[in-house]
């Protein structure tokens, strides 16, 4: 990576001269406190973890202490968070940086690599929650400790949730009641993708979530279907009917009344900015290993990631699923669903839907919600939209595109309603980096770009 790409004019900047250098000093610290970090295997969801997701908040805590700052872990109902302060002399502002630490699970046979194990090869760091979230996490911290060496009037928290990967259930508890010593004047998020390599982007909406359980009895064991077959009642084929009344799997449409009741077009500047993030059809089907899109579009395909919600089945469970088949009438089908909502779409509004629907057609069909997430969007002006933009040319070379995203962050709506802040989202993972898949990574040129990124943006934040 060239170094002296993006240079600002002298004076711009309180960063001492030559200010890369020190980004290409700490790339050896950096690897050995990722490595560390997601050799803790956090899988929030997975209860056999409790004790690692313990020993994770701890080790971050540590790391935080080393690195200078104050640190302490804040209990919730369920897994801790960890809240770390730079404190700095004469500040009059403070930024609170979100990251999560949490990570998904891994399936080690689709693994080239053990997803617990750092393995890092070209520039490339791989392991579960390189990306998603803990490199962006420590690209941060880097920075952030950085600016405070030079004196930077600003006092820099961190607040890393550990639960994010489950729909963070505890995070708004746990921001109300310790509103206060919370308080900020303006939060920074990094947990989103670019939409290319090469094209930063700054997010402003993201989607919201409603998951939800579908199950349906029918029996009290399997049967033979050659006895009771013709008779019987299958509830699978009766639930996919269900579903198909629910949803066009060939559009992807909704057929819920009201569903798309609250739903906005996004305007012709939103998608002119779209149209400038980079994103390429072929390079997203080759990201994501799919055959074939609903569109080849590209305006189109932004427009139903970022802007429209969705419906999929994620899973079947009951019946027979070992070898072969066999011929049973099983007693209990379920099946695992969730909608993606966008502004102004209420999670509960939407479940009051669902139920009514299912209520009329299918009246013995159980609805089990899983957690709601509420949509967001925020500013994509301003002056943290300048900050960030200016911060991104200096790190990156390119000013960055504004987006929404397609995927869900609970924290971000909570800290935006509670802490009454602006939030700022500025990813640095990129759509090959595996986001909860296999050979998941992060890599040096988005860490060491972001670190000057961050860091120019902490300069700009102190000044607002
Ligand atoms: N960092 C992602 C959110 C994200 C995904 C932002 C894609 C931008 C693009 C976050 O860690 C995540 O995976 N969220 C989950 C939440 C869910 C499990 C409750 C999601 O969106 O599925
Ligand atoms: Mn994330
Ligand atoms: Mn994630």
């Amino acid at each position: 990576m060239d170094e002296t790409k993006g240079a600002v004019p002298a004076g711009a900047s309180a960063m001492p001269a030559k200010p890369d250098a020190w980004v290409t000093g700490v790339r050896p610290e950096f690897e050995d406190c990722l490595r560390q970090l997601v050799e803790i295997p956090t899988v929030s969801s997975d209860p056999a973890r409790k004790s690692e997701m313990r020993r994770g908040a701890e080790f971050a805590a540590d790391m935080l202490r080393h690195f200078g700052a104050e640190a302490r872990i804040v209990n919730t109902e369920g897994h801790p968070a960890v809240v770390g302060e730079f404190r700095a002399e004469g500040a009059l502002r403070t930024i609170t940086v979100y990251n999560h630490l949490d990570v998904q699970p891994a399936t080690p046979s689709e693994w080239t690599h053990p997803p617990f194990t750092y393995y890092a090869e070209d520039g490339r760091y791989y392991a579960r929650g390189a990306t998603d979230d803990k490199g962006p996490a420590l690209v941060a911290l880097f920075a952030a400790r950085r600016v405070r060496s030079c004196g930077l009037p600003l006092n820099i928290r961190f607040l890393w949730e550990m639960e994010e990967e489950i729909g963070s259930p505890n995070f708004e508890p746990l921001v109300r009641h310790h509103k206060d010593e919370l308080h900020t004047d303006s939060v920074l998020v990094s947990d989103t993708i670019w939409a290319a390599k090469g094209r930063p982007c700054v997010d402003y909406g993201l989607r919201g979530l409603l998951g939800f359980v579908l199950r349906l009895k029918t029996g009290t064991k399997d049967i033979h279907s050659g006895l009771a077959g013709g008779g019987a009642r299958n509830p699978f084929a009766e639930l996919v009917d269900l579903i198909n009344q629910m949803y066009d799997s060939r559009t992807g449409k909704v057929r819920i009344p009201g569903f798309y009741d609250e739903v906005q077009k996004p305007t012709k500047a939103e998608m002119e900015n779209f149209l400038a993030s980079g994103f390429a059809v072929p390079k997203f089907k080759a990201a994501h290993g799919l055959k074939s899109l609903r569109s080849n579009d590209p305006a189109t395909l932004m427009k139903s990631l970022w802007t429209q919600p969705t419906f999929e089945i994620h899973g079947f469970a009951g019946g027979y699923s070992g070898p072969a088949i066999k011929t049973i009438i099983p007693p209990m089908a379920e099946v695992k669903l969730s909608m993606r909502l966008v502004p102004n779409q209420d999670p509960k509004r939407i479940l009051t839907l669902l139920r009514k629907f299912i209520h009329e057609v299918a009246p013995e069909v159980e609805v089990e919600p899983h957690g709601f997430l509420e949509p967001y969007l925020g500013p994509s002006t301003g002056p943290y939209a300048e900050a960030a933009t200016e911060a991104i040319k200096y790190g990156f070379g390119r000013k960055p595109a504004f987006i929404r995203e397609g995927g869900s962050i609970g924290a971000v709506v909570s800290m935006a309603r509670v802490l009454k802040a602006p939030v700022l989202l500025m990813g640095l993972s990129l759509p090959e980096h595996s986001y909860h898949g296999p050979d998941e990574h992060f890599d040096w040129g988005q860490a060491s770009g972001g670190m000057k990124a961050f860091g120019r943006y902490f300069e700009r934040v102190a000044e607002i």
